[in-house]
């Protein structure tokens, strides 16, 4: 089997393993593109089946990034980072500061952030030794976890989907499923019960589950049945590929948003999705929020109501999705890469 073209059909500029024998560390920092810039993008800390899924999914999640930082109209690239969970327990800032030192060495031409299992403590020992990183703690004096951001973005998206789909100007009384209640599902979940959404949950985590059927009143299903569930709208916000050619069919909501990277299996699942009238919202349009609080943040003069302004921008481009969509007649996926796809090559 060949490496070229694992991650699907545009080539990578630069892959770099990275192992550290001292701190157990072994990553892959993949950058896709620079074209636009340096190429940023978080890391993500998981156990992998296998190095090849490890690989495969960096290659997944730095394309991605290509796609979200063009669509965010920000002056950079996509990269991605992927540290492997190992049977060692790793002694976590001796292991993030030699992932930073190969960061460092990549001489700007990467910069990091948080992803899934990187939280913002780690990312402050990643900063100690680089300056290529962002998400670092508030009382730092930077812009803190992303997390919250993400969420704004979604939420935002989430409105402006609901008007064109159910022609809701308010999601009081709409029901929304929220799969994976971490840093971003948990925020969202607030936003959505403020608003006054009924709330179908589901996470492996219990305690999670527990405290949103405590907070929100949420209706706790398993994990296996959350997208399958009686609602309006679908949240994705655990890992990537649960929208696949099992799910989509038994899919009951009619709008799929969520922060979830990659949430589609295959490009065809797109497809599928739209042939079954099923509005699903790109994640890498609409979880942007993160990206955009990490990238002020590194330029510097981190100002908070100006983060919140641009991330809230996401739904403009919704908006702008649907008219695309509906003016070539494609899926909401298929218009969404294509304009991806022009920004990145520096067409729109
Ligand atoms: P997190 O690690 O805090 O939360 C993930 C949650 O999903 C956890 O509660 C976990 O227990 C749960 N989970 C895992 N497998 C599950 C399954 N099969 N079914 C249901 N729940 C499951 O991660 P975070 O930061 O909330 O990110 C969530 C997703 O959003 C990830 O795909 C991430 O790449 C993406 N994302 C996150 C951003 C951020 O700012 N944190 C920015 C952009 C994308």
């Amino acid at each position: 089997m060949s490496l070229f073209g694992l991650g699907g059909t545009t080539p990578h500029e630069r892959v770099t393993l990275v192992t550290d024998e001292k701190s157990g560390l072994r990553a892959i920092i993949a950058i896709h593109s620079t074209a636009r810039g340096p190429a940023f993008g978080g890391c993500r800390y998981w156990s992998y089946g296998s190095d090849l899924a490890a690989m495969e999914d960096a290659l997944r999640l730095s394309r991605g990034m290509s796609l979200k930082n063009a669509m965010a109209d920000l002056p950079f690239g996509g990269g991605k980072a992927v540290i492997m969970r190992g049977d060692r327990q790793h002694e976590r800032k001796a292991m993030y500061q030699a992932f930073g030192r190969a960061v460092q060495a990549l001489a700007g031409s990467y910069i990091t952030g948080e992803d899934v299992g990187t939280s913002v403590a780690d990312m402050l020992s990643v900063r100690e030794v680089t300056p290529y990183a962002a998400g670092i703690p508030r009382a730092n004096g930077f812009g803190g976890n992303p997390s919250p951001k993400t969420a704004l973005g979604v939420f935002a998206a989430i409105e402006r989907g609901a008007l064109h789909v159910f022609g809701a100007r308010q999601l009081k009384g709409l029901r929304v499923a929220v799969q994976g209640l971490g840093a971003v599902g948990w925020a969202l979940a607030e936003r959505l019960d403020r608003a006054g959404c009924k709330l179908v949950v589901a996470d492996i985590e219990a305690t999670r589950t527990a405290a949103a059927s405590r907070a929100f009143d949420a209706t706790v299903v398993a994990v296996d049945d959350i997208a399958a569930q009686d609602v309006d709208i679908l949240a994705p916000c655990a890992l990537g590929a649960t929208l696949d050619r099992h799910s989509i069919p038994a899919l009951r909501a009619r709008l799929v948003a969520g922060a979830a990277n990659n949430q589609l299996a295959t490009d065809a699942d797109g497809d599928a999705l739209h042939q079954r009238g099923i509005a699903y919202l790109p994640d890498y349009l609409v979880n942007a929020g993160g990206i955009i609080s990490c990238v002020r943040e590194y330029e510097g003069g981190f100002a908070e109501s100006d983060v919140d302004a641009e991330v809230l921008r996401i739904a403009d481009r919704v908006e702008s999705l649907f008219v695309r969509a509906r003016d070539t007649a494609e899926p909401l996926s298929r218009a969404a890469d294509r304009w991806a796809l022009e920004k990145l090559a520096g067409v729109s």
